[in-house]
Order: structure tokens, then C-alpha cells, then sequence
């Protein structure tokens, strides 16, 4: 309650003693006193209990003092010069009903002033509480935005790490092919180089005895005894077998680099057969241990989309596929384009999958796989990453058989 509103109310008990002025506070004085002069016919004084008059003079002398009751206690006199009994009695009887009429109106608008004491208090907290919470609100609502936005963004960073954890994974399964698929080449580059260089030696003490000016006998001798016409022969051979292994490093390293690369996840507009030969290329290895990789890619419209994103959805599905083959096996990869969709399947001659696990297959962490053998992640990766795409995957299996996983993707200009 305001300090300025409790000043303007007098602080009322309800249990105090009331005076006689108070009690007769409401009463017009004067006419009181014409009216007690007209009952009495002589002077008189109404005064309270110190003496002090309220109503008429104190002047006169006066002989007679009665009692003025209100609520049982006396709270003044009636004072006359002498007793006029009826008319006396008559008087007080009368000031007494006026003083418990003033104290039944005290007691009342007691009680109205702290009933509406009570209502001001209440009110004034209710109003605080709502302007508080009205702060509380506003401040909340010009923040939602901004921490909605910091929510996402977080769980896009979340999300971002999962993928690259996941393609990590990926990519240490190939580890070892793909280092073997790069060692390969560059073991016979390295060899051929040695090869060459003797070559070159050989040249070059041709070349010396020519300068010299040796007789061409003794140049043809050295030519038959080097065998200079194989030489001329192996090292083209020599070289050229060194420009294709350079480039198969060069692909596989370019393929590697553009699959890892989390970074590129920008969108581009690309042939999404491009993305599935890079990855068959990275996977062949892998998939090569124990079964034959197929593709049959159908001339596709170009798409944007994200590729590092897609090639990892193609990735976890052959590297799937190539698990589920225990012996021997074959993968296809085959492309289409339906209506203004681009459909991808990806089918396997593998162990299948039984209907209880169709159902759990997408979830997180799900996984058949030993300890150690697998995440469980990259089916879950697979389907968020198609759904961003607009697209879906269905899977059809038959337990002993093989699996199919077919991916519909919405051709975007
Ligand atoms: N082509 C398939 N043939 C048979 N089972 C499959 C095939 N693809 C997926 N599965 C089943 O679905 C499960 C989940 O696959 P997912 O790719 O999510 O995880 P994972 O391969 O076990 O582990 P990782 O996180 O390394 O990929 C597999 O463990 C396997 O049981
Ligand atoms: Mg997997």
C-alpha cells in the first residue's frame, strides 16, 4: 500500500475507545444545543470526562453532573445548575442515542475503511505480481526469437559433427583399400622410374660416343650389346604405364578429397552419376574383398544438391551392402529417372534383413553389428540426409536372399 494513500486514512482500531467529540462528530452542535436549550429551559453543558465541553458554556455554575453512556462506558457529562429530573433524564436518554448512533457509524465506516484498506492492498499486489510477470513476458518474447535461432544453430553444429563423425568412420573403414588401391601405383611408378633411369644411362653413353665421334661399327656394337631397340620399346611402355598409375592415384585422391570433405555441403548442380562413380571408386576395395561391384547408370538430368552429403548416403549403403555379403556376392548400383524423380538402388545378394529389424533399422545406434563393428548411425545419417533433400528411401528384403534400398530423390533446378 502507497505511503501517500495510508496517510490520507486515519488508522482506525476497531476495538478502541471512542471519545465524545468523535461520537458526536456528525452531529450538527448547534442545532443540538437550541434543541437541549428548548427540553432544559435553562443553560447546560455537554463536556467529556476531563471536563472539557462540547456542547454549550462551561460558565454557569452547575450543580448537577449525569452521566453519558455510550457502548456501556461513560464518555461525559451532562451538566445543569440544578437537577430537572424528567427533563434532565429525558436529555441524556436522547444524547446517548446520538452518541450510539455516531458510534455505530464510526464502527461502520471502520470496517468499510479497512475492507477497502484490504481491497488497495490486495489490488496493489496483484497489479505488482502482473506487472513483474508482464516484464518477465516481454522480456521472454523479444529473446524467443533469438534463442530459437541459437537452438538451431546448435543443433545444426550437433548435427554437422554427427555427419562428420559418421563419415570419419567411413572413411577409416576404407582406410586400408584405399591406401593399398594407392600403394599399388605408386610401387610400379617407383620401380619403372629406377628402370627408366638406367635407361637414360644408356642414352646418354650413346649420346657421349656419338659426340666423341666413334665409328658407327663400334656405335652399332654397343646398340646390339645394350639392346638399345627393347630399350627404346620398354620405356615407352615404362612411361606410359607411369601416366595411368599417376592418374589413378590422382582419381582416387581427388575422390577421397571430395568425399571427406565435409566442407561441401554447399549446394552444387552435378550428375548424380558423378557422385556414384567417385564413391564406387573410394568403396571398390572394400567392396571387392568378397563380392562384384555393378553399376548400370542411365543418362540423368543434372540436380542441385548437397554432394558430399549424397555420396555419403551412397557410401554407408554399399559399404552395407558389402557387410552383408558372407561369402561371395554381388552389388548393383543402378540409376533411373522416374517421372521428375532420380531413383538410385542400391541392391545387394546379401544375408537380408528380418522384419523385426526393417522397423528398427533407421533408428539411432541400431545395429547388428560386434562390438566395434559399427556405429548404428549410418542408416540414421542416410535417412536425414535424403529427407533434407525432399526425398525418401524404401527398402524391400527377403531374408537369405538380399536387400534392396532404393533412394527417390526429386530432380531441384
Ligand atoms: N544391405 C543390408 N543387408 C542386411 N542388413 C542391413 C543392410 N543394411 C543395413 N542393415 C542392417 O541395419 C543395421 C543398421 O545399419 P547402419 O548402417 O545404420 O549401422 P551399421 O552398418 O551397423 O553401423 P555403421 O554406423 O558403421 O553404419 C545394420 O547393423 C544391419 O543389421
Ligand atoms: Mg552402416
Amino acid at each position: 500500500m502507497s505511503e501517500e494513500f495510508r496517510e490520507t486514512l486515519p488508522l482506525l482500531e476497531f476495538d478502541r475507545e471512542l471519545g465524545l467529540d468523535e461520537l458526536l462528530g456528525g452531529v450538527n452542535k448547534k442545532k443540538l444545543h437550541d434543541c437541549l436549550s428548548d427540553l432544559l429551559g435553562m443553560s447546560f453543558s455537554i463536556c467529556s470526562t476531563k471536563g472539557e465541553p462540547v456542547v454549550g458554556t462551561g460558565d454557569a455554575i452547575m450543580e448537577c453532573r449525569l452521566p453519558l453512556r455510550a457502548e456501556m462506558e461513560v464518555v461525559g457529562y451532562l451538566e445543569t445548575p440544578t437537577d430537572l429530573e424528567d427533563k434532565s433524564r429525558s436529555a441524556v436518554t436522547l444524547i446517548e442515542l446520538l452518541l450510539h448512533s455516531g458510534a455505530r457509524y464510526l464502527m461502520a465506516s471502520t470496517l468499510h475503511l479497512h475492507a477497502v484498506q484490504d481491497d488497495y492492498e490486495k489490488l496493489q499486489q496483484k497489479n505488482t505480481a502482473l506487472t513483474e510477470s508482464e516484464a518477465r513476458y516481454k522480456d521472454l518474447s523479444e529473446n524467443l526469437e533469438q534463442r530459437v535461432s541459437e537452438q538451431v544453430k546448435t543443433i545444426e553444429a550437433t548435427q554437422l559433427q554427427l555427419y562428420q563423425a559418421e563419415k570419419m568412420a567411413s572413411v577409416g573403414q576404407l582406410a586400408a583399400g584405399v591406401a593399398h588401391e594407392i600403394n599399388n601405383p605408386i610401387g610400379f611408378i617407383q620401380s619403372n622410374l629406377v628402370t627408366a633411369q638406367s635407361y637414360v644411362n644408356d642414352f646418354s653413353e650413346l649420346a657421349k660416343q656419338v659426340g666423341a665421334g666413334v665409328d658407327v661399327d663400334k656405335l652399332q656394337k654397343f646398340f646390339q650389346e645394350k639392346d638399345m631397340e627393347f630399350v627404346l620399346e620398354d620405356f615407352q611402355g615404362l612411361l606410359n604405364e607411369c601416366i595411368e598409375g599417376a592418374r589413378r592415384v590422382s582419381v582416387i585422391v581427388k575422390d577421397l578429397k571430395g568425399f571427406s570433405n565435409v566442407d561441401r555441403s554447399e549446394e552444387e548442380v552435378v550428375d548424380i552419376n558423378d557422385i556414384i562413380q567417385s564413391v564406387c571408386n573410394i568403396s571398390l576395395s572394400e567392396v571387392n574383398k568378397n563380392s562384384e561391384l555393378k553399376l548400370a547408370l542411365a543418362s540423368l538430368p543434372q540436380t542441385r544438391c548437397r554432394p558430399g552429403q549424397l555420396g555419403q548416403v551412397f557410401l554407408n549403403m554399399i559399404l552395407n551392402a558389402a557387410k552383408a555379403i558372407k561369402e561371395q556376392g554381388e552389388i548393383s548400383v543402378q540409376t533411373s529417372f522416374k517421372g521428375d524423380c532420380i531413383v538410385v538402388s542400391i541392391s545387394d545378394t546379401g544375408s537380408g534383413i528380418s522384419e523385426q529389424n526393417l522397423k528398427r533399422m533407421f533408428d539411432p545406434f541400431f545395429t547388428t553389428a560386434d562390438v566395434g563393428g559399427g556405429t548404428g548411425l549410418g542408416l540414421t545419417v542416410c535417412r536425414d540426409i535424403v529427407k533434407a533433400h525432399q526425398g525418401k528411401i524404401e527398402v524391400e528384403s527377403t531374408l537369405g536372399q538380399g536387400t534392396r534400398f532404393s533412394i527417390f530423390l526429386p530432380v531441384v533446378g
